[in-house]
């Protein structure tokens, strides 16, 4: 880890707790998470078609996010929806090693992972959706695949893909639940 890196972290956490002070209410930023979404979309290619045989056993909850916004409840289920997303993913991150030979950009998965780091941290004020035994199942499949030598590649391609899903979703439909204020340090 170089010094620059370590100086970007503190930065970075302290920007998060300056936030957070600074909010009124729970806030997820637009512009992070549109990043964020780039930036995995870009990091590695397209979802390979053998692994669509684990489709049967990777599907994610795609009712857990509303289809439109006709209210505030449907406003906060959908950012918990994303919240809950990005965390299962961050601790399988933090959990598991990408398996040898995979190809993600480097650079831009660090770069996602300091973002989505930085969403889950804003949206940990969230309070909780009743309905969220679905995502935690989800990831509990995931989690199997991935632990499986034979399938975690495809089981990494699936989780990105419905990562990917669910930023696009949100950002898509709940444009308006998202805070577009400026922000910088965006990696
Ligand atoms: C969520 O909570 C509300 C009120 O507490 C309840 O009416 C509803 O059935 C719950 N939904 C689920 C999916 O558990
Ligand atoms: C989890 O896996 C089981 C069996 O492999 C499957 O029936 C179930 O639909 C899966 N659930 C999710 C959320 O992917
Ligand atoms: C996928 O689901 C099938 C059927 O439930 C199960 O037999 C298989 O072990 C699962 N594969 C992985 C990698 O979890």
């Amino acid at each position: 880890m170089t010094t620059s890196f370590v100086l970007f972290i503190l930065l970075h956490l302290c920007s998060v707790q300056l936030t957070v002070v600074a909010m009124p209410t729970c806030q997820m930023l637009g512009k992070v998470a549109e990043n964020a979404l780039h930036l995995l979309r870009d990091l590695a290619g397209p979802f390979p078609i053998e692994c669509l045989q684990y489709n049967a056993n990777i599907s994610f909850p795609d009712t857990a996010v509303p289809e439109s916004r006709s209210s505030d409840d449907q406003c906060h289920q959908a950012l918990w929806a994303l919240f809950e997303s990005l965390r299962g993913a961050e601790l399988i991150f933090q959990e598991y090693d990408l398996p040898v030979g995979t190809t993600w950009d480097k650079k831009k998965l660090d770069n996602f992972l300091n973002l989505q780091n930085r969403l889950v941290k804003a949206g940990s004020c969230l309070s909780s959706v009743n309905d969220s035994s679905a995502i935690s199942s989800y990831f509990t499949n995931v989690t199997a695949v991935i632990e499986d030598q034979d399938s975690a590649s495809c089981g990494w391609m699936a989780m990105r893909r419905d990562l990917l899903r669910v930023m696009k979703s949100t950002l898509q439909r709940h444009e308006t639940c998202f805070s577009w204020r400026q922000v910088r340090h965006l990696g």
